[in-house]
């Protein structure tokens, strides 16, 4: 089993950015976590980041072409400007989970529209670095 994870912009800055809303740990150590329970869970991880948003809409249509059963995005602040990722979600069959370090629903009115939240099958949000763990769980059971 295959699973893509990507992450959108200024997640490189991870560990470093805004910690009190972030936490502490870097994408790297984000990495290390999944791919420690994805071996549990049978599952392999393919972690991509970008600034660019069409660069995430390539890996989009790439998790879908390399036959992954589940993709993790993080889409950052594109999640609530983008509708590119939008359609690239609705142009593949394989499931996209949602995933944020913070509840963007407790923040700024700006972060409460999801454009990715639209066409993803789920969301985790809001338990810092374990949404991501709790999503890849969620993937392996679809
Ligand atoms: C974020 C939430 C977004 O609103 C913000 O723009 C980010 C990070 C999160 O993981 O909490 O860059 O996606």
């Amino acid at each position: 089993k295959l699973v893509y994870v990507l992450n959108g912009p200024n997640l490189n800055r991870l560990g470093k950015r805004e910690p009190s809303i972030y936490g502490s740990q870097s994408l790297d150590d984000i990495a290390a976590l999944l791919t420690d329970r994805g071996r549990e869970l049978g599952i392999s991880v393919v972690m991509h980041q970008s600034n660019h948003e069409g660069a995430l809409v390539d890996w989009l249509h790439e998790a879908e072409d390399s036959g992954a059963q589940a993709v993790l995005l993080n889409a950052g602040a594109y999640t609530h400007t983008s509708i590119a990722l939008l359609d690239a979600i609705r142009s593949i069959s394989v499931p996209v989970i949602e995933v944020h370090l913070s509840n963007p629903h407790t923040r700024e009115e700006f972060r409460h529209t999801s454009w990715v939240g639209q066409a993803a099958k789920g969301t985790v949000a809001g338990f810092g670095a374990q949404s991501y763990v709790l999503a890849l769980e969620a993937a392996a059971r679809l």
